[in-house]
């Protein structure tokens, strides 16, 4: 009669884990509204892309950068798929999916045609479609997280990834992306004009979409690591990780905070702050897996691939950057950012590098302990890569959560 016991617990844990059932945590799962994917061919760039022999395309260096790093497109896409609340009645669904990564046509340019005629193709099919008219895409989120999405000055213009003349497309419409500063590009009634470039200040960016769905970039396929007991992070040899130089970064900020975080090397005990320039993928890997924290400094624009680096290779981040929790931490009303990453401001870590940086290698055990329970729990929600990866459930509930259109 004693079912409850923790025999039987322990089988029904087991059983679960044999069923491949992904382990849940302490943070529940926010309800799926249903959706609905655009079965176009046009509309879909697996299935566009699927007829060319892409093993074989040696890709440029900008190309490598935007498929491995910015564009979570087609992560978003492969995992909506499965998901459950996936109807296929459109008269049904809440939200209408685009299954097509600019992002990823974009980096085949040239490739079974041009990415242009492709994006201009699907572009052409949505705006014909009932579904997109009923309210104007106001129910359509579209994942396009590369950022050579909006740039607009001259030198830039050549790398943009959407055409200038079809903006209006997007005008109603949630944009899936990986910063936000809610201002929308006719916004003047903050006395100036918001501008077309993201570069720092980040609030006066404006946005020419009705709402941003905030969401991860992808993170460094080989700083994975899987889930680590406590012990095995204790002792990583390195204790605060940082890599770069001044002078690789937009604007002044960033310089300032790579000029300081050098002489922590000499003060603090087990740093690892280097400079240089590019390293092996693989020792850049190395270099998150061994240590216990990691730097992320404010950089480009308040994004920064190297957070979910850090989560990816299990390293607790230490985030210097004012911009990240307003405007590039995704799901930050709903997931405690607090529980598995420190937050310094810059202005701190600028006047006192030393002083405040005690706070992680004084940290007390049980502190650290729950700090990287957080982590890995949290990881499940931020990383697209993670093999129980919990991204896209929490990325189509945002869009309900966030940019509701009823
Ligand atoms: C902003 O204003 C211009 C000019 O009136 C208009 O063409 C454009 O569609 C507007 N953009 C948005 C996102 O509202």
């Amino acid at each position: 009669m004693d079912t409850g016991s923790p025999c039987s617990l322990s089988l029904s844990l087991l059983l679960a884990v044999a069923a491949g059932a992904p382990s849940r945590g302490a943070v529940v799962d926010p309800n799926v509204a249903p959706f609905f994917i655009y079965p176009e061919p046009e509309l879909n760039t697996a299935t566009l892309l699927e007829v060319c022999n892409l093993a074989q395309i040696q890709l440029d260096l900008h190309r490598i950068h935007a498929t491995h790093y910015v564009i979570a497109d087609a992560e978003f896409i492969k995992h909506i798929e499965p998901l459950e609340g996936r109807v296929e009645d459109p008269a049904a669904a809440s939200w209408f999916v685009i299954p097509f990564s600019v992002g990823l046509s974009r980096a085949y340019d040239g490739v079974c045609g041009s990415h242009l005629d492709r994006l201009n193709q699907a572009l052409d099919v949505l705006e014909s479609s009932p579904w997109f008219q009923r309210r104007q895409g106001r129910d359509h989120p579209w994942v396009t997280m590369s950022h050579w999405m909006f740039l607009k000055t001259k030198r830039s213009y050549p790398m943009q990834a959407f055409p200038v003349a079809r903006f209006g497309v997007l005008r109603n419409m949630v944009l899936g992306r990986y910063a936000t500063s809610r201002l929308g590009i006719n916004d003047t009634v903050y006395g100036f004009r918001p501008t077309l470039h993201w570069y720092s200040p980040y609030l006066g960016y404006g946005e020419q979409w009705r709402c941003t769905l905030l969401l991860p970039t992808k993170s460094f396929q080989l700083a994975w690591l899987a889930d680590m007991p406590f012990e095995d992070w204790r002792r990583r040899p390195v204790s605060i990780y940082f890599r770069g130089n001044p002078r690789q970064v937009w604007g002044r900020r960033g310089d300032d905070l790579r000029d300081k975080a050098k002489p922590l090397m000499s003060v603090i005990p087990g740093a690892n702050i280097l400079g240089g320039g590019k390293v092996p993928a693989e020792t850049y890997a190395e270099e998150l897996q061994s240590s216990k924290f990691c730097l992320i400094l404010q950089s480009d624009d308040p994004q920064i691939s190297r957070f979910y680096d850090a989560l990816a290779a299990g390293c607790i981040p230490v985030v210097v950057n004012d911009e990240f929790l307003l405007n590039a931490a995704p799901f930050a009303d709903r997931l405690n950012y607090l529980g598995f990453a420190l937050h310094i401001p810059e202005s701190q870590f600028s006047d006192f590098p030393a002083l405040v940086m005690h706070l992680t290698y004084n940290m007390q055990e049980a502190r650290l302990r729950s700090m990287l329970a957080a982590l890995l729990e949290a990881r499940q929600i931020l990383l697209w890569s993670h093999p129980q990866s919990r991204t896209a459930a929490w990325a189509l509930s945002e869009a309900s959560h966030t940019c509701s259109h009823d």
